[in-house]
């Protein structure tokens, strides 16, 4: 079986991260976002993953070229020299997708996390018989996302409205899709939309059919979304795979810490944090509801809250940093600086950010 991964957007929402890096390798939860979906896509047996990508495909491929071998799954790049939108790249990977089995394959943008419910949605597929299935979630704010209207007893799509203006409905496209080959006859090589321009049509043939996904879902691709997505990542964890988390007198409630991170005596830790590899958090710190990247050092008695601390930062002593700052990659905080939110891109050692 196999799988392409919508790896081209810029993640402009995400910067100053994904200057440093395209955005499905920022990471998250300790690793980079694609690490998750390329894992959960090889735990179901797909056998290799085209990455549909139109930007800084080099960075995208050296650093997967390692995990190919170590996961045991072939991962290609399908490179587009314009960008092609979300369907019109599916249309240029026709071939790598297609083999002599007729398999559905799987679409997914890069961007969103959950449990990732494959194999259950390859049951839900051979179900129904249509065309395609997707992935739909429960929202609050359903504006922003493809809203799905469905038979509830079946899951037959009535309608699919992308970005509603008006209110349709509050299940939305959750971004994970299973797709017959036939589909790929619906798509034209050139820059195309797969949610306002292939899924109304197949909805219209009554060949769509959505699946309630169960679990947390988010699409991490804005900070305030990524800063929840991790706190419902963690959640998740604690249900599934508790040991992973941390435990002592110095966490309060779900915390992942790599294993080569050192923490320092009198921290406070939690809830909803991840701290990656090589970091350093020194005595007294104290930190909740944010992102500490590889390499990173906190120094004494800084505080830090709500907010992602980019790759090879230091944050200097009594530092409070908080309120959706978003540090990029090696940005320097001096001592007893107060940031209350904001965004800091990328600063040379010698003139720190603040
Ligand atoms: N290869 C390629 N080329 N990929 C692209 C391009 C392109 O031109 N444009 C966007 N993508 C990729 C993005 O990298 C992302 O993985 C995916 O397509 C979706 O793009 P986003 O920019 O993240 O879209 P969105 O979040 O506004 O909306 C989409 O996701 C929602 C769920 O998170 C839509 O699919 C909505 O219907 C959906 O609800
Ligand atoms: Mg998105």
């Amino acid at each position: 079986m196999k799988a392409l991964i919508l790896v081209g957007g810029f993640g402009t929402r995400l910067r100053p991260l994904t200057l440093s890096v395209p955005k499905p390798l920022v990471d998250f939860a300790n690793k980079p976002m694609i690490l998750h979906q390329i894992e959960a896509l090889k735990a179901i047996g797909v056998t290799e993953v085209v990455l549909a990508i139109n930007y800084q495909p080099e960075v995208m491929m050296s650093f997967l070229k390692d995990f190919e071998s170590k996961l045991g799954i072939k991962i290609t790049c399908s490179r587009e020299t314009e960008p092609l939108g979300t369907a019109g790249p599916l249309a240029l990977a026709r071939d790598k997708l297609i083999d002599e089995s007729g398999d559905p394959f799987f679409v997914l943008n890069s961007d969103v996390i959950c449990e990732y419910p494959l194999e259950q949605m390859i049951q839900f597929h051979k179900a129904h018989g249509g065309e395609a299935s997707i992935m739909v979630t429960k929202v609050d704010e359903p504006s922003k996302y493809g809203v799905v209207v469905m038979e509830e007893a079946t899951g037959k799509v009535e309608n699919f409205v992308e970005k509603p203006k008006i209110f349709v409905g509050n299940k939305i496209n959750a971004g994970i899709y299973l797709l017959n080959p036939s589909v790929l006859d619906r798509i034209q090589l050139r820059p195309t939309s797969i949610e306002k321009e292939v899924f109304p049509k197949i909805a219209a043939e009554q060949k769509l059919f959505a699946m309630v996904l169960p679990g947390f879902w988010m699409d991490i691709g804005q900070p305030r979304d990524y800063i929840t997505g991790l706190r419902l990542y963690l959640d998740a964890l604690r249900k599934n795979t508790s040991s992973k988390l941390s435990s002592g007198s110095h966490i309060l409630g779900n915390v992942l810490v790599h294993e080569t991170a050192v923490i320092g005596e009198g921290c406070l830790i939690g809830p909803d944090v991840a701290i990656g590899p090589g970091c350093v958090v020194e005595a007294g710190v104290r930190l909740s509801r944010c992102t500490v990247m590889r390499g990173a050092r906190i120094k004494k008695h800084a505080c830090i809250s709500s907010s992602i601390i980019g790759w090879h930062c230091t944050v200097g002593q009594w530092a409070r940093v908080e309120n959706m700052t978003i540090l990029g990659e090696d940005v320097h905080v001096c001592d007893e600086i107060y940031s209350n939110g904001g965004v800091v891109p990328l600063t040379r050692k010698s003139s720190p950010a603040f």
